[in-house]
């Protein structure tokens, strides 16, 4: 468990690279919050299983790119809180951020806090050059986050997601890495 990649947010947060063994927890997760995530994640249909966590996570790892952080827990107290991954083109040196916090979480600034934790990880240590959130037009939970981090709203891509409420317009937020250097803290 140690050899885990781990990224350390604040005294209490921490993501934590899952394993193919977390899938029933992190499944369990998803269903205690299955209303709350059906409207804005594509993967949570009334179809989804444990089975397809497992088969994410194992994805994730047998990608040729392990440097990107694509399936990692969201960690409070040592406790299972939310999911957040960094997945992109390094070609390009392009990520993008994904996210999803337990109710009981929710409006901590956990996600806000661990985000910054990860565009730092994703500039640094990545060396990428750039970093997109993406979120559905109505998301506004969601969209409040790179918007308090000054991330610049740059598109509307239409209908580019498919969630609970159907195909959905998909608003794209830019951070370049020189701007992230220079944003004040
Ligand atoms: C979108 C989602 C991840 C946002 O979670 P969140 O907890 O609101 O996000 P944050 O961690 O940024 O918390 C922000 C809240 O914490 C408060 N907060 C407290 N301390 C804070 C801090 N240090 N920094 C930032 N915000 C802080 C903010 O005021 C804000 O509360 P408010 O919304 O009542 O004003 C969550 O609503 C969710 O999981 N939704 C369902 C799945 C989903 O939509 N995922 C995204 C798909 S694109």
């Amino acid at each position: 468990v140690s050899s885990r990649w781990r990224l350390s947010v604040d005294d209490h947060v921490e993501l934590v690279a899952l394993e193919p063994d977390d899938a029933e927890r992190v499944f369990a997760l998803v269903l205690e919050n299955y209303e709350r995530l059906r409207p804005w994640m594509p993967w949570v249909t009334p179809e989804s299983t444990a089975a397809d966590t497992r088969a994410f996570i194992e994805g994730v790892r047998s990608n040729p790119n392990p440097a990107l952080r694509e399936a990692n827990g969201i960690y409070v107290d040592g406790e299972l809180a939310g999911g957040m991954g960094l997945n992109g083109d390094p070609m390009n040196a392009v990520g993008e951020i994904g996210y999803w916090i337990a109710g009981a979480y929710e409006g901590r600034g956990v996600v806000s806090r661990s985000v910054v934790a990860l565009v730092d990880y994703g500039f640094r240590d990545l060396r990428l050059h750039r970093i997109e959130i993406r979120a559905a037009t109505e998301n506004l939970r969601s969209r409040a986050i790179p918007e308090r981090l000054g991330f610049v709203e740059e598109a509307v891509l239409r209908e580019a997601g498919r969630t609970g409420l159907g195909f959905v317009d998909l608003v794209v937020y830019g951070m370049l890495a020189p701007d992230w250097a220079a944003r004040e803290r």
